[in-house]
């Protein structure tokens, strides 16, 4: 279904809980989160009513975040009812990698074509930082069991952050030269724990360019794609520029975001939701309508440059990234 700016609208993100078993300090309250009540975030069963409404809409690409998605109950059902649908060409699940060793095969099992992985940091030191705790190495044996399996392609999040890893950038890089795998640069964005952080921390992906002038642009052909890609000469994997605050991608968005708590949000930066939770509860008839209703609702851009742009209430970790 089009929009009405004709944006074709064939892609949901699907947040399945706002837990998450780490603490990124850009991301999660020091203390963590409350665990909602179980009847107050939407049954696997709901999720999947409102997908297979969204497929019958023209939604081809469903993408399962969280918090960390893995942390959800019984997870690998919903992953293969959303595989059982033909309309769904593309499923994927957007984590932190800590838990794939022990979930990659059966991810796999249940239909899921593929994964991306968030890890801002290749030094143990540092990961323990940022995560507040965390083990690089479950991480990286989680790669390790995706290549195994065969969930690909995979692609590599980074959120850029300077004084923290901007000094890892070449690194990050040259691991597309050794390995088919896509390394994505993310801007910070100034939106929940994140949001009071001092400037000298949001610095723009250009300096990925900047420092690796050998990066050739490649053209994919995917204007709806949030990244930009590039390759090192002979590389065997592309690196990515996520742009959300110097260039966005807003005028080829063709997105839809259910939060775990039941809200449909036609944009990731603004506070517009339809609640599908109450209407599922309150025995809708028909829920396409409203995802419809959704979609036309849908804002022309975020306004995150604008000097009077209202705050966003809901965290990156509620809403799925
Ligand atoms: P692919 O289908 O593999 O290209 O994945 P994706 O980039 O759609 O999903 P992923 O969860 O890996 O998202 C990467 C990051 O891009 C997100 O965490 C956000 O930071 C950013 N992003 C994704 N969608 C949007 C969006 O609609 N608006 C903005 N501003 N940023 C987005
Ligand atoms: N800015 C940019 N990316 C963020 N993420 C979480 N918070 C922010 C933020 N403030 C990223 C995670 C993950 C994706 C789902 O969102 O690191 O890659
Ligand atoms: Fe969890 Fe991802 Fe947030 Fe880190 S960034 S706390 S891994 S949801």
């Amino acid at each position: 279904m089009e929009d009405t700016l004709g944006r074709s609208i064939n892609y949901l993100r699907i947040s399945v809980t706002d837990l998450c078993n780490m603490r990124c300090r850009y991301c999660m309250p020091e203390e963590g989160i409350r665990k909602k009540e179980q009847n107050e975030i939407l049954s696997l069963e709901e999720i999947f009513q409102v997908v297979k409404a969204a497929s019958e809409l023209g939604v081809n690409k469903v993408r399962i975040t969280g918090g960390e998605p893995l942390v959800r109950k019984d997870l690998l059902k919903l992953i293969e009812n959303i595989a059982s649908l033909d309309a769904v060409k593309d499923l994927a699940l957007t984590t932190n990698g800590t838990m794939l060793k022990k979930y990659a095969r059966d991810l796999k099992e249940a239909g899921l074509k593929r994964v991306n992985v968030s890890l801002d940091t290749l030094d143990e030191g540092k990961y323990r930082e940022i995560t507040r705790g965390g083990h690089l190495s479950n991480v990286l044996e989680g790669l390790e069991e995706v290549k195994r399996v065969g969930l690909l392609p995979l692609k590599i999040n980074v959120v850029l952050i300077g004084g923290f890893n901007d000094s890892e950038i070449r690194e990050f890089v040259q691991w597309t030269a050794e390995e088919p795998i896509d390394v994505r640069f993310i801007e910070l964005m100034p939106i929940g724990q994140a949001a009071g952080w001092a400037k000298t921390n949001f610095i723009s992906n250009n300096t990925v360019k900047d420092r690796i002038p050998e990066l050739m642009p490649i053209y994919t052909g995917d204007k709806s794609s949030p990244a930009k890609y590039y390759r090192l000469p002979n590389g065997k994997g592309k690196v990515g520029l996520i742009n959300p605050i110097s260039s966005h991608f807003c005028k080829y968005c063709n997105r839809m975001r259910l939060t775990a708590d039941g809200r449909l949000k036609p944009c990731l930066h603004s506070n517009e939701e339809i609640d599908v939770k109450l209407a599922l509860r309150n025995g809708v008839r028909d829920l396409k309508q409203l995802m419809e209703q959704a979609i036309l609702e849908k804002p022309a851009q975020h306004t995150l440059n604008d000097q009077d742009n209202k705050p966003i209430y809901r965290d990156m970790f509620r809403i799925g990234g």
